[in-house]
């Protein structure tokens, strides 16, 4: 993904500059790029395909100093990876922008842009707002109200840094669908797609909202926001550890994670939603062309990631109207496997390492189109430097940073939320979706962290329920549908760290023979969105009840499902039932977490089992 750094003060801050993308390499890239205001009062840059490391072997040879800059690591989403196309874009010799995002309108922009007589030379989406910039500037010469005017055009999302030789006092920022945050220091100011690029240089922070603009000097900050008024954002101290590797105020990273989802989900959208429909280019340049090839999926992935992959069925099938077969890889890799013609093939990893899912990603690669090879193949997947996404055509990063949990938890909601985005983007370009279905979707996708956050505020009444459990060896949990790979997932959980023996069906299928299983001693978790199978559901839970099994059960509070005699209801949050997948998980994962924690088992790292499983 995209990063973003910039700086203005009265040091050289080359150095800063090139730290920062450094620091954010983790999130995966192929070219980065630096543009700095000279001693000479002069815009010059230097950029890279490649590593950091090579834009910074070219400063060693052609170094670059000036108190004013900014700085990219592009991941090519409009025109291929290149030179040309890395960032900075100038337009002109004095005016420079950086750009994470994606602009929607950009071919209708570009046209306009060119019959003024601008010439592109570069295939991005992110030249055409460099252009209408300098084209505002002729008539607004102020910078600051120029960006905040000719904003206003850009439709899509975009989080974006400018610099002018014109104006070298000042560095601006703009935020929409993608993240900047201001880095505040003394006597300099810094900014950045995310704070860790700028932690070497600060520890205060301030973050942009949706809509804002900044205008970022070395003496201060002066905001606005999106209605054009100035604003103050709060500044924000960071105490060393409070992220990624600490557990802060939670006893267990596993809970942590549990609690980061309504953030990392919001993080995994941005920048990929336009107005009512999905951004397809945040899939990379080619996305759309090979999309509208697509026949057939095949998906590929081990454990919980597996499971992502099963809900993503139901998906594609149903709103993509895509064939799609799916298989653990361990299983895969080793068969002689018959290839629908233009079939995708879909790996999906949180690590991007796991022996079997890139062996199986090999095999797929090594079948030559003569052999009824895959049409290409895509990585969902957590981290960017990984083999998988290395080794695959396109890829879609998860945004859910480290998970340090051996349990998955945060990689499985933002692999739906991912795999949420493929499939509308499959239907969007296949002509297959229903335009208004697809804006409903986008709508619900935006508030899906809240209705997470809500999911989450019921963590004392899953805790109080996990009491059932603390006696017990065994644990059915059902679900129909898209919530059977839910139930399978909680099984899992439970499984991994409570050591609690655990089975998941779908619910139909009880009585075709684990209903002999059912007693008192045998807890049923159940996941019921209010949807076409509840009135199913709810004759299946008869069944358990009539045979004396306890039941817990997840349910829509419009569902009429109530407590009763050995009928424990939580009553969830009312959400699109195609979300649902991700919403049912998460009090899954807290009762898994609160039962492992009354059997008092190494919840973080359960016995047996690896982070990241690089061996057969
Ligand atoms: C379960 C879990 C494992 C992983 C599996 C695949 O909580 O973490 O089942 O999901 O080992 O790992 P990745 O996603 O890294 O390929």
């Amino acid at each position: 993904m995209c990063g973003i750094v910039g700086a203005v003060a009265e040091r050289n801050i080359t150095a800063v500059l090139v730290e920062g993308l450094k620091r954010l390499e983790y999130r995966g890239y192929d070219s980065a790029g630096v543009a700095l205001l000279n001693g000479q009062g002069q815009l010059e840059r230097r950029r890279r395909v490649g590593k950091v490391s090579e834009l910074q072997a070219a400063l060693n040879d052609e170094p670059l100093a000036g108190r004013l800059g900014i700085a990219h690591t592009r991941w090519a989403t409009h025109g291929a990876p290149s030179e040309r196309n890395a960032h900075p874009h100038f337009s002109g010799q004095e005016l420079a922008v950086v750009h994470n995002g994606i602009i929607e309108n950009h071919e209708q922009l570009r046209a306009q842009l060119k019959d003024l007589g601008y010439v592109f030379s570069s295939d991005t989406d992110t030249e055409v707002i460099v252009h209408l910039l300098e084209h505002t500037l002729k008539t607004q010469p102020d910078l600051t109200a120029a960006l905040k005017e000719a904003v206003k055009q850009l439709h899509g999302a975009y989080g974006l840094a400018v610099i002018s030789a014109q104006q070298p006092d000042r560095l601006l920022a703009a935020r929409s669908g993608s993240p900047l945050v201001i880095g505040l220091g003394l006597g300099e100011n810094f900014l950045a797609s995310d704070q860790l690029a700028l932690r070497q240089v600060t520890d205060r922070f301030m973050y942009l909202e949706e809509g804002d603009i900044a205008e970022i000097r070395r003496d201060g900050v002066q905001i606005w926001d999106v209605d054009g008024k100035p604003v103050q954002r709060e500044s924000v101290q960071y105490h060393e550890g409070a992220e990624a590797a600490d557990k802060g105020e939670f006893r267990h990273f596993m809970l942590k994670e549990i609690f980061e989802q309504p953030k990392v989900v919001q993080r995994t959208l941005e920048g990929r939603l336009g107005s009512n429909q999905v951004l397809v280019q945040a899939f990379g340049p080619q996305a759309a062309e090979l999309f509208a090839k697509v026949r057939n999926v095949q998906i590929v992935a081990c454990g919980t990631s597996y499971h992502a992959g099963m809900v993503a069925r139901y998906w594609l099938e149903e709103l993509a109207g895509i064939p799609c077969q799916i298989e653990v890889a361990s299983e895969f890799r080793y068969r002689k496997v018959v290839v629908q013609p233009d079939t995708l093939f879909i790996s999906i990893s949180q690590s991007g390492e796991t022996a079997d899912t890139l062996a199986a990603l090999r095999n797929a690669k090594a079948l030559s189109p003569e052999q009824g090879g895959y049409l290409a193949s895509l990585a969902i997947c957590n981290v960017g430097i990984s083999s998988l996404v290395r080794e695959s055509d396109l890829c879609l990063l998860t945004q859910a940073g480290p998970e340090i949990g051996v349990a998955s938890t945060k990689a499985f909601t933002t692999q739906l939320v991912a795999l949420m985005l493929l499939t509308l983007s499959l239907g969007q370009v296949r002509g297959a979706l229903d335009k208004q279905l697809e804006a409903e979707l986008v709508d619900e996708l935006r508030r899906l962290p809240t209705r997470l956050d809500e999911a989450l505020a019921m963590d004392a009444v899953v805790e109080k329920i996990s009491e059932l459990f603390a006696e017990k060896h065994h644990a059915l949990f059902l679900g129909r549908g898209a919530q059977y790979p839910v139930a399978m997932e909680g099984a899992l959980k439970l499984k991994e760290i409570s050591y609690i023996h655990a089975e998941a069906y779908p619910a139909g299928e009880l009585k075709h023979g684990p209903l002999a299983l059912v007693d008192s001693d045998m807890p049923v978790v159940t996941v019921a969105p209010n949807n076409e199978l509840l009135e199913k559901l709810k004759s299946n839970l008869q069944e358990v009840r009539a045979r004396g099994g306890e039941l817990i059960v997840f349910a829509d509070q419009q569902a009429g499902m109530s407590n009763g005699e050995g009928t424990h209801v939580v009553n969830m949050p009312h959400i699109h039932d195609l979300l649902a997948p991700i919403l049912y998980t998460l009090p899954l994962q807290l009762l898994s977490y609160y039962v492992a924690v009354l059997k008092g088992t190494d919840v973080d790292q359960p016995r047996n089992l690896a982070k990241s499983v690089t061996v057969e």
